[in-house]
C-alpha cells in the first residue's frame, strides 16, 4: 500500500476511512525525507499549507478548504510544538484527539498530513533566536515570554520542509500572523501568508482547540469576550476609544473571568491608539482566563 502510517491504531483507523471514502485517502507522512519524496512527486504544483497543533475544529477546516480552492495540493501538519509553550502544564494539557483529527482531514479531502515526532523537528540542544522587534514583547509576547520564538522556530522549519506556495493562518491568532509575516519578510521566504477570518460557534465564541476544556458554565462565561469585542465595534465613532475600552473591560470584570489584556491598537504596529481615525486597520484584542483555560480573541474594527 502506498500510504505511510505510523502506528497500529491509525492503520486500523485509516482502513476504516478507506471504507468511508474510497475516492480519496489521506496520505500521512512523518519524516522530512518522506516529504522530500512527496514534493518531487508534486513538482510544478502549487502547494497550500495549513500548519496546526491538531485538535482540529471548523476554523482549521476552513483554512484547509481555502487552501484547496487556491492550490493544487494541500498539506496539513499536526505537531504540538513544545518550544512555544512557556507553561509545561499547558503543553501537557493540550488536547491530542488523533483519530478524530484524521477523520476530519479525510472528510475535508486534505491531500497530505505531515505529523512528525519532536526529534524529527529538533536537534538536541538546539537554540534559536529571531529578532521580532517589539512584536515579541507586547500583548501575547508579554504574557507568554518566548512563545513567538517557539512559533517562528517551528513555522520556519515547517516551511523549509513543506516548501509551500501559500500558508494559511487564522485571524484569531492576529499577532501570530503578524509575527509570521515579519519572519517571512525578514528572511525573504518564498511563501505567501494568507490570513483567514476567525470561525465562530453559533453563539459567537471563537473556535479554539482549547474550548474543549471549557465546562458549559465556563463556555457561557467565555462568550463575554466576544460580546465585549462586539461592544467596542459598536462604539466606533460613537464613544471615545478610552470609554469604549472601559465599558468593555467592565463587562468582562463583572464576570468570574481573569482578564489579561483588552486593547484597541493599530493593526500594523499593535500600538495603542486614542482616536478611531488613527490607523488604516484598527483591531480590538482580548486575552483572558476562564477557569484554567486561557482564551484569546479579536475583531478588526476598520
Ligand atoms: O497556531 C498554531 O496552531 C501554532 O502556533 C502553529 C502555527 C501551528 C505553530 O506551532
Amino acid at each position: 500500500m502506498n500510504y505511510i502510517l505510523w502506528f497500529g491504531k491509525s492503520v486500523r483507523f485509516l482502513q476504516n476511512l478507506r471504507v468511508l471514502n474510497s475516492f480519496s485517502l489521506l496520505k500521512i507522512i512523518t519524516t522530512k525525507a518522506q516529504m522530500q519524496q512527496e514534493l518531487a512527486m508534486q513538482q510544478g504544483k502549487s502547494i497550500g499549507f495549513v500548519p496546526t497543533m491538531g485538535a482540529l475544529h471548523n476554523g482549521h477546516l476552513s483554512l484547509i478548504e481555502q487552501s484547496k480552492q487556491e492550490n493544487d495540493f494541500t498539506v496539513c501538519s499536526i505537531f504540538v510544538n513544545p518550544t512555544q509553550f512557556n507553561d509545561p502544564a499547558d503543553l501537557e494539557r493540550y488536547p491530542r484527539p488523533v483519530d478524530a483529527d484524521l477523520k476530519k482531514l479525510q472528510d475535508a479531502n486534505c491531500d497530505l498530513l505531515f505529523m512528525p515526532a519532536v526529534d524529527e523537528m529538533y536537534a538536541k540542544g538546539e537554540t534559536w533566536h529571531m529578532d521580532l522587534g517589539d512584536l515579541e514583547h507586547v500583548l501575547e509576547g508579554a504574557f507568554r515570554p518566548g512563545h513567538y520564538q517557539g512559533v517562528t522556530q517551528v513555522v520556519k522549519k515547517l516551511f523549509d520542509i513543506v516548501q509551500p506556495t501559500r500558508a494559511y493562518f487564522g485571524q484569531k491568532d492576529y499577532q501570530q500572523v503578524m509575527v509570521i509575516k515579519k519572519m517571512v519578510e525578514t528572511l525573504n521566504l518564498p511563501v505567501s501568508i494568507v490570513r483567514c477570518s476567525t470561525v465562530r460557534e453559533q453563539d459567537g465564541l471563537a473556535m479554539s482547540s482549547r474550548n474543549v476544556h471549557l465546562s458549559n458554565e465556563e463556555h457561557q462565561l467565555a462568550l463575554t469576550l466576544s460580546s465585549a469585542l462586539n461592544a467596542i465595534k459598536e462604539s466606533v465613532g460613537v464613544e471615545s476609544v478610552a470609554i469604549a475600552i472601559e465599558h468593555a473591560k467592565a463587562l468582562i470584570l463583572s464576570k468570574d473571568i481573569s482578564l489579561e489584556y483588552l486593547v484597541v491598537v493599530d493593526g500594523a504596529t499593535l500600538k495603542d491608539i486614542s482616536d478611531w481615525n488613527q490607523s488604516k486597520e484598527l483591531v480590538a484584542l482580548v486575552a483572558a482566563k476562564v477557569g484554567k483555560t486561557r482564551l484569546i480573541d479579536n475583531v478588526v474594527l476598520s
